[in-house]
């Protein structure tokens, strides 16, 4: 069946029609469901995953919001519970169950790994089934946040170059043949920015896949920590934790910053192993394990790995998952304007959370 005709088959059944679409951001076919903007291709996961993934308690899903390090963090997680295996870029759950038909055995797939599983997500957690998500029954749910500013550069770049990639293979024919052709989308910094900072403030309206960003952040990393935090739960069950800037704001247990150019990684990848159950040993930490995770898992290490030079994850190329790596990027790009605004839009929709960038 050709891509189009399933596209349409599977909106019908879900009554995708019904929802919201976007009209600006083609060639990438949005609607907006639960507050998110979700491409129909990821969209049509939803309803597969509440219907037949089956979570366990041992598994630990990675949550985020695109470019804000799900790939470094996928890498040390895997790394860490397997320890001396190379770390390869996992599969997302939204990108397995999203094909056409709903499961198209995605669940099988994952059935078939052995605990515990390190899974996946950019869907926002509102979304996914409560059954992942419940403290007493879900797994454990690492949230990796970002500076807003990096990400945001780091978005726009990877709009400019992996995302071309995307749209030209999900372009459909019978519309948008003439995309397949044609560079990435033709976004200048300042019409990218316009389009960003309307879609971070959360207050409805389009805005590009998986927006809008804050409201995906606050459900998914910082509610979670400080709904944990208000409940005191004690660090050693946790079941939502955090790699983000802000340690002592994010609350008792959470998990501090993992920056690549700061002395941080070693600690908290250890941090990380305990919050998976997979504490270090002693005799690990003397002979140099939890080093040479981060090490494996370090940006160059990664990147020039040659299943990241050559291979790829749907139509997106593995190599467009590394471009700088860097904290701060951001003041390349913005003007001190530009970014006094964006930490503005930030700081209001955190206000009385007790969180900060
Ligand atoms: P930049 O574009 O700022 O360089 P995601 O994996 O969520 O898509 O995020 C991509 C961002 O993480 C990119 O940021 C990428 O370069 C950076 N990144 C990828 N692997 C990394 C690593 N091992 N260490 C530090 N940053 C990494």
């Amino acid at each position: 069946m050709a891509a189009s005709a399933a596209a349409d088959d599977i909106a019908d059944q879900l009554a995708f029609t019904s929802l919201p679409p976007d009209t600006q951001f083609r060639p990438f076919h949005l609607r907006q469901y639960g507050w998110f903007w979700l491409l129909e291709e990821l969209l049509m996961a939803v309803p597969a995953i509440h219907s037949v993934f089956m979570p366990r308690p041992s598994d630990v899903l990675l949550a985020s919001f695109p470019k804000c390090g799900t790939t470094w963090l996928k890498a040390l997680a895997f790394a860490t519970l397997n320890r001396a295996e190379h770390p390869p870029l996992l599969k997302y759950l939204e990108m397995a169950f999203g094909q056409p038909m709903g499961d198209s055995g995605a669940d099988g797939v994952f059935a078939a790994l052995p605990s515990p599983r390190v899974l996946a997500t950019h869907l926002p957690c509102s979304l996914l089934p409560r059954r992942m998500t419940a403290e007493e029954s879900g797994c454990r749910i690492v949230y990796i946040c970002r500076d807003p500013k990096d990400a945001f550069v780091s978005s726009w770049f990877f709009a400019k170059k992996g995302a071309a990639a995307i749209a030209r293979t999900l372009a459909r024919a019978d519309e948008d043949t003439d995309m397949q052709q044609q560079p990435p989308p033709p976004y200048t910094f300042e019409q990218w920015r316009s389009q960003e900072i309307r879609m971070r403030r959360a207050e409805g309206g389009q805005g590009p896949c998986w927006s809008p960003w804050l409201r995906h952040c606050i459900q998914g990393g910082v509610r979670a920590v400080l709904r944990w935090h208000m409940r005191q739960r004690p660090a050693v069950a946790p079941r939502a934790g955090l790699l983000g800037d802000e340690q002592e704001a994010a609350g008792e247990g959470a998990l501090p910053p993992v920056r690549g150019d700061a002395p941080g990684p070693v600690s908290n990848v250890k941090k990380l192993a305990e919050f998976m159950g997979c504490a270090f040993s002693a005799e690990e930490e003397a002979a140099g394990v939890v080093q040479a995770i981060v090490e494996l898992c370090s940006f160059r290490s990664l990147k020039n790995m040659e299943v990241n030079k050559s291979g790829s994850q749907g139509p997106a190329a593995h190599e467009s998952f590394f471009r700088k790596g860097v904290v701060g990027d951001w003041s390349n790009h913005m003007t001190p304007t530009m970014a006094e605004r964006l930490d503005k839009i930030v700081e209001d929709a955190l206000q009385g959370s007790g969180f900060s960038f």
